[in-house]
C-alpha cells in the first residue's frame, strides 16, 4: 500500500466532491504546525509503548519514520496533498506509507481533536517566547534612546494640548512600561495554556490505559486538562493570545501615531532615519512615515483576528466542532503581524533622533509651567482651588499680552496674589519645572535616570 486510504471514509460511500475537499482542508494553513504535530506524536507513541499498547520495536519504527518525515518537510521534499485535509492526516498517511503496519498503531487512543489542541498549544507556547524576546529588544531600544535624552525637556500632552513639561526620556520610558505589561500578559497566557489536552481523544478519553501525565511531562506541559470534554473544546487560549497580540499592536499604533505627528513639519520633534522613511512618486520633497502608518493600520487587522476568534467561540456547542479549524488562520495572522511590527518598531526606535534644539526654542509657549505655579502658591499656604483660579487669571492676562508667565514683573504677579514672592521665578519655565518634580514615577530628569538604571538592570537579565 503506497497510500493509506482514509479509514474514516469507509463510512462514506464513494469519493468526496472536489468542493468538499477544497472547503474542508486546513493543510494549506496548518502545515506550519508540522514540528509540533511530530513532537506530539512521538510523545504519544512513547506513552503507548510505556503502556504496552505498542512494542518497543514499533515505537522505534514510528519515531524513526516521524523524524524522517520531519526532515523531508524541513527540506521541502514532502508533498502536501490537500485530500488528506490537515497536517495530522498528511503526516500519519506518510508514516504508514513509510513504515507500514506499525504506523497504523500511532493513532491508538487519539483523535485529531486532542491532537490539534495539543499542537496549537505547543505552537503558541513557542511564539510567546519569540514575541517576548522581540518585546525585550524593543524595550532595550527605547531605554538606549532614553539614555541620550534624560535632561532634555519636551511638552507633555493631554488632549494633544500642551500640559506639563516632561523629559524626553520619561516620554520614551512610558512605552517600556506598556511593553512590560505585554511581556507579563504573554507570560500569564503561557501559564494558562500550558496544559495538555492529549489523551482526551475525541471527547471522552479512552477505554485504553493511556497515561496522560506521561505525554504531558514529555511535552513540557505543567499539567493535564482534567475535563476531556473541555480539553478538546477549549480555545480560550487562542482568544487570549490574540488579545495579547492586539494589545501590543495597540501600544505600537499609539507610538506610531505620536511619531507620525512628531515628525511633521508642524511639530518637527523627531527625525526618523531615511532608511525607515519612504518618498512620494510625485512630490520630490517628501519624507513619509509610511512604516508607522502601516503599523497603525495593521493594528486593525490584529483586532480583526481577535474579533473573529471570539466570534468563532461564541455559541459553539460543547466539545469539538469543526468551527475550531478556523482558529489557526487568525492566531497565525495576529502573531505574524505583531512580530513584524515589533521588528520594524525596534529598527525605527534605534534610528530616530529628537530635534532638541528646535523643541527647546518653542518650549516656553503654551504655559507648561502653569500647574507648577499653582503648586508654588500651595507651598505658600494658598488653597489649591484658589491657586488654580489665580494662575488661570494670570495665564489669561499673559495670553492677551502674548507673553509667558516668567515674563511678568513681580508687581504684576502680586496684583493677583500677595503670596507671590521674588523666588517665584525659580519655579517658572518648562526646564526649571521639569527639574523640580519630586513624585516617584514623575517625568523629571531625576526619575528618568533612576528608571533607566532600573530597566538596564531588569532587561539585562533577560
Ligand atoms: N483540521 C482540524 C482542526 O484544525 C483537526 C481536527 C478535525 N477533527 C475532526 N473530527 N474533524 O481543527
Amino acid at each position: 500500500m503506497t497510500e493509506m486510504e482514509k479509514s474514516w471514509e469507509k463510512r462514506l460511500a464513494g469519493e468526496p466532491d472536489e468542493l468538499t475537499v477544497d472547503f474542508v482542508e486546513s493543510l494549506s494553513m496548518d502545515k506550519r504546525l508540522y514540528k509540533y504535530d511530530i513532537v506530539g506524536s512521538i510523545a504519544h507513541a512513547q506513552m503507548l509503548a510505556e503502556q504496552k499498547l505498542i512494542t518497543a520495536d514499533e515505537l522505534k519504527q514510528i519515531k524513526d519514520g516521524l523524524i524522517a518525515i520531519s526532515q523531508e518537510i524541513a527540506e521541502g521534499r514532502f508533498t502536501f496533498d490537500k485530500k488528506y485535509e490537515d497536517i495530522h492526516m498528511a503526516i500519519e498517511t506518510a508514516l504508514v506509507a513509510k513504515i507500514g503496519e506499525a504506523g497504523k498503531k500511532l493513532h491508538t487512543g487519539r483523535s485529531r481533536n486532542d491532537q490539534v489542541a495539543t499542537d496549537l498549544r505547543l505552537w503558541i507556547r513557542d511564539r510567546i517566547e519569540i514575541l517576548q524576546a522581540k518585546i525585550t529588544l524593543l524595550q532595550k531600544a527605547f531605554v538606549k534612546l532614553a539614555d541620550g535624552y534624560s535632561e532634555d525637556v519636551m511638552p507633555g500632552y493631554t488632549h494633544l494640548q500642551r500640559a506639563q513639561p516632561v523629559v524626553i526620556a520619561s516620554y520614551l520610558l512610558s512605552f517600556v512600561e506598556q511593553l512590560e505589561r505585554d511581556f507579563i500578559r504573554l507570560k500569564n497566557c503561557r501559564g494558562l495554556l500550558n496544559i495538555s489536552p492529549l489523551g482526551s481523544g475525541a471527547i471522552a478519553g479512552s477505554t485504553l490505559p493511556l497515561d496522560r501525565k506521561s505525554t504531558a511531562r514529555q511535552l513540557g506541559f505543567s499539567d493535564i486538562g482534567y475535563s476531556s470534554i473541555d480539553a478538546v473544546g477549549d480555545r480560550d487560549f487562542c482568544a487570549e493570545f490574540t488579545f495579547d497580540c492586539a494589545m501590543t499592536a495597540a501600544h505600537l499604533s499609539r507610538l506610531a501615531e505620536d511619531w507620525i505627528i512628531f515628525s511633521s513639519n508642524e511639530f518637527g520633534f523627531v527625525r526618523i532615519d531615511d532608511a525607515y522613511c519612504t518618498s512620494s512618486s510625485m512630490m520630490p520633497q517628501k519624507r513619509n512615515p509610511d512604516l508607522l502608518e502601516l503599523i497603525r493600520a495593521k493594528t486593525g487587522s490584529v483586532y480583526g483576528a481577535l474579533v473573529a476568534m471570539l466570534t468563532i467561540l461564541k455559541g459553539q456547542p460543547s466539545g469539538y466542532n469543526r468551527d475550531m479549524q478556523e482558529d489557526k488562520g487568525h492566531v497565525f495572522a495576529a502573531s505574524d503581524t505583531v512580530e513584524a511590527c515589533l521588528d520594524v518598531t525596534r529598527a525605527i526606535v534605534a534610528h530616530t533622533k529628537f530635534n532638541t534644539k528646535q523643541m527647546a526654542a518653542r518650549l516656553d509657549e503654551g504655559f507648561l509651567d502653569a500647574t507648577a505655579l499653582a503648586e508654588y502658591l500651595v507651598r505658600k499656604g494658598v488653597a489649591f482651588r484658589e491657586a488654580h483660579g489665580i494662575v488661570g487669571l494670570l495665564v489669561a492676562e499673559c495670553e492677551k499680552r502674548g507673553k509667558g508667565l516668567a515674563a511678568l514683573a513681580l508687581e504684576e504677579f502680586q496684583k493677583h496674589s500677595a503670596s507671590i514672592e521674588p523666588d517665584v521665578y525659580e519655579h517658572l519655565g518648562a526646564v526649571r519645572v521639569a527639574g523640580k518634580y519630586v513624585t516617584e514615577g514623575g517625568a523629571g530628569p531625576k526619575q528618568a535616570k533612576e528608571q533607566i538604571a532600573y530597566w538596564n538592570k531588569q532587561l539585562g537579565q533577560r
